[in-house]
């Protein structure tokens, strides 16, 4: 925003002398014409009192015959500000007639004036016959009295004003109080448009806008947009500014710390460090230009000394250049029976996805310089995403650092700020580097699907994208380091919870490797060989003196955890040893186990246990298979009868889709049934789980919900069901087939029905699961009906 008093900086102070004009030599101006003086990017408002310094020959001149007879100056804005001669076509018709109250000729032909705001007027005719700009004029007149629509807009104005003013960094303290103190609608709307740092048309717009209730509206428009921009700045302001407190209490303490050195004659020269700096430069194997510029910048530094701020500054800059892995180490050749060997020490199973991960090593190692895809590990929470990273850095011999992506909004946090900026630093890629110390690292982006999507600073996937892109990235420039960067020789690996938040370029330049989730048999084997063993070690145990049966680590799986990963499995084994941790404290003797029976004293009650018997222990419940971001669920279809006239009440957690699916299901069921239900109202329910579901794929679990309802038969407890409907009793197939599957046999569900065309995809699922479930296939839902309910008593089925 500009202060109360601008100045219009692009006059041209330096154009030549003004012409003279002497008293009397020019004709009178007529009472309803104005001398106007053209201004290049300033627009004055009326009421306001503002500095003006005007340089070309015409305006000077006009300026001084306005003070010479004593008339009123019409300001009006150029169309172009760089043209130096206007005419009228140049020039925007409606300006501010003002009264010059100071005129002072300064050197260097410029002369600068305080001018007084008064009034908006319309140029109706330009008249010749004067060295500068004379126009007949109609002044505007906007009435000011006050109505409740101008009162509303007025406070509300008043208001934002008051808090853009308390952003403004260096807003002068009078200004809040003459802001606060102005009665007139009008003149508030004029003093805060003057004050908008917005463009001069958008200025001039405001000046043409006569009528006050729009024009109110407009400036808050306009204004709140800047509080909003300035509230963002104000908060950028005080972190950095906090940062650079920091940054300044560090340097002092340095200073005195050596002025203490000095007195006790520990004095090691104060160059002694800033050689120190250059060895450093010169061991970092820096390309050439970069080195050209950073013993640039150190002689800038040696000159400067380091007492003042930005002599600090650009020592941590240096210090940054100088401590980046700017050398090609030979990178170790990939040893893919190594490899394969860490990766089966870390992590157990996975066989699919380990093979995957070699042959993209295997690809990497025959053409080290090849633009081969990126890998990016997709799943739920918990299934070892992040640690395959970290076990693919240790087999391959490279450090390891992670990014996380969650809520990234900005570009600056990837690509850094540029050093102008007070308390700048690099992005996360730059760093994670420093903190690697090589550049053939592996950097893993976690949970790209997190990325913010583009906001007030750029778009962070954009650079992300320059940043994975191998055409790009041997020449990637961070914004703090001003130079170029080569990230060819890095790793990058990125992970999500889900492929669909992924920005698609994003997604095209990644190799997707799906972690579905485990089985309860893996992850006994998982807990069994890494969990409890971390665990322990984590609670300062060793297995003589405690041990989780692995009855209890079962109980834990099936009764306290519901997941797809081992997240809570691993939490929840950590919270049994903090037990047994506590027994060892208090004196126990000898080994303390811990058994299923000690976990209800422990965990509490359990969670999951015959959730799916008791629930559908009556008619109208049946057990459905949902696809969630993390993982897959059961979740349970309430129907139920009220009195009524025949409707469909749907409630719960659902969307669109599955409401139209319900109606489907229960045209279906009606067909299916003779008796009429004239006089009852079908409620179904869908109980809320973490996340809102929808799809069409709990038709036919809705449908055995009705069904059941309708023929007070309650569905068979251990079967669950995944399958979309059509009118015509048609089973349609569905996704998701794996996780639904896992979701199934994690509730305790023994047979699980399936759209018959889903058949395939039970490739996916892992032996063992399938070996524990019976699947039933369904071409129509009497199949459904068949395994579910039993025999109807009555299958008198109406025409269709
Ligand atoms: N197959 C596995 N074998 C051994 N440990 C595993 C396995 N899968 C997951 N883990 C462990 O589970 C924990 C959670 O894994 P993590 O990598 O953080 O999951 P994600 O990144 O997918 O959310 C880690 O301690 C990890 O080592
Ligand atoms: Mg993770």
């Amino acid at each position: 925003m500009n202060k109360v008093l601008a100045q219009d900086p692009n006059d041209d102070v330096s154009a030549a002398p003004a012409q003279k004009t002497r008293g009397g030599a020019l004709k009178p101006i007529p009472d309803d014409a104005l001398i106007l003086i053209p201004m290049r990017n300033n627009v004055l408002f009326p009421g306001v009192l503002s500095p003006i310094t005007v340089g070309r020959p015409g305006s000077v001149a006009a300026a001084q015959e306005a003070v010479r007879a004593e008339k009123k100056v019409g300001f009006v804005l150029q169309r172009d500000p760089q043209k130096s001669a206007v005419g009228p076509n140049d020039l925007y018709w409606v300006g501010t007639a003002a009264q010059i109250v100071r005129y002072i000729t300064g050197g260097e032909g410029a002369h600068h004036m305080v001018v007084q705001g008064n009034a908006r007027f319309r140029a109706l005719e330009f008249l010749e016959g004067w060295p500068f700009l004379v126009a007949r004029v109609q002044m505007i007149d906007t009435p000011d009295a006050m109505t409740p629509e101008l009162e509303a807009r007025f406070l509300q104005l008043k208001q934002q004003a008051a808090e853009a003013i308390q952003l403004l960094p260096n807003a002068p303290d009078e200004l809040a109080a003459v802001v606060q103190g102005v009665s007139s609608p009008g003149l508030l709307a004029d003093m805060v448009a003057n004050l908008l740092d917005v463009k001069s048309e958008d200025k001039q717009g405001l000046l043409e806008t006569f009528d006050l209730k729009s024009r109110l509206d407009r400036v808050l428009e306009l204004l709140s947009e800047r509080v909003g921009v300035l509230r963002i700045s104000k908060e950028i302001g005080d972190r950095t500014k906090k940062e650079f407190d920091e940054r300044q209490r560090e340097h002092v303490l340095r200073e005195q710390m050596r002025q203490i050195q000095k007195e006790l004659g520990e004095d090691e020269d104060t160059s002694a460090e800033l050689d120190e700096l250059k060895k450093q430069i010169e061991a970092a194997g820096m390309p050439q230009d970069v080195h050209k510029h950073a013993t640039k910048e150190l002689k800038r530094l040696q000159r400067m000394g380091e007492g003042s701020a930005e002599g600090s500054m650009l020592r941590t800059y240096l210090e940054w250049l100088a401590e980046l892995p700017w050398k090609d180490e030979a990178s170790r050749a990939i040893d893919i029976a190594e490899a394969r060997k860490v990766l089966d020490e870390d992590h157990f199973g996975l066989d699919k996805i380990k093979k995957r991960i070699l042959e993209h090593l295997a690809v990497r190692k025959l053409n080290p310089a090849g633009k081969s895809p990126i890998l990016c590990f997709v799943g739920p929470p918990g299934v070892g995403k992040t640690s395959l990273g970290q076990s693919i850095a240790r087999a391959t011999g490279r450090r390891f650092q992670r990014i996380a992506l969650g809520g990234v909004h900005d570009e600056a946090e990837i690509r850094g700020h540029r050093r102008t900026y007070i308390g700048a630093l690099p992005g996360n890629v730059i760093q994670a580097l420093r903190r690697a110390e090589s550049k053939n690292a592996v950097l893993m982006f976690d949970e790209i699907d997190k990325l913010g999507m583009g906001g007030f600073h750029g778009d962070p996937s954009s650079a992300l994208l320059e940043v994975l892109d191998p055409e790009q990235n041997s020449k990637f420039r961070d914004n703090y380091l001003g130079v170029d960067f080569d990230l060819s020789k890095v790793m990058f690996i990125t992970t999500a919870n889900v492929l669909d938040s992924i920005p698609g370029p994003l997604r095209d330049r990644m190799e997707i490797i799906q972690l579905p989730g485990y089985t309860e048999e893996e992850k006994l084997q998982i807990a069994g060989r890494y969990l409890v063993k971390r665990q322990l070690e984590a609670n300062g145990l060793s297995d003589a003196q405690a041990e989780l049966r692995e009855e209890a680590v079962r109980s834990i799986i099936a009764d306290y955890t519901r997941e797809a990963g081992v997240r809570n499995l691993e939490r929840l084994i950590g919270a049994a040893l903090r037990r047994a941790a506590m027994q060892i404290a208090e004196g126990a003797e000898g080994k303390v186990t811990i058994d299923a029976s000690d976990l209800h004293g422990i965990l509490g009650a359990k969670r999951f246990e015959n959730e799916v018997a008791e629930r559908t222990s009556v008619p109208g419940v049946a057990t459905g298979l949902a696809w969630t971001p993390v993982g897959g669920d059961i979740l349970f279809i309430e129907a139920s009868k009220v009195p009524g006239s025949g409707k469909l009440i749907i409630t719960g957690q659902l969307g669109d889709v599955m409401k139209e699916s319900a109606q489907a299901a229960l045209t279906l069921a009606r067909t299916y049934l003779s008796d009429s239900y004239e006089k009852t109202d079908i409620h179904i329910h869908v109980p809320a789980g973490a996340t809102p579901k929808d799809g069409p794929s709990a038709g036919v679990a809705m449908f055995l919900a009705l069904v059941s309802l309708l023929t007070e038969k309650p569905i068979r407890p251990d079967v669950a069901m995944t399958g979309e409907i059509s009118l015509r009793g048609l089973v349609l197939p569905i996704g998701g087939v794996k996780e639904k599957t896992l979701a199934a046999l994690r509730a305790g569900i023994r047979t699980v029905m399936l759209p018959r065309r889903n058949e395939k995809d039970l490739e996916d699922v892992p032996a063992e699961a399938r070996a524990k479930l019976e699947f039933v296939f369904l071409e129509r839902v009497e199949d459904a009906l068949r395994t579910a309910v039993g025999d109807l008593p009555k299958r008198e089925r109406k025409a269709a």
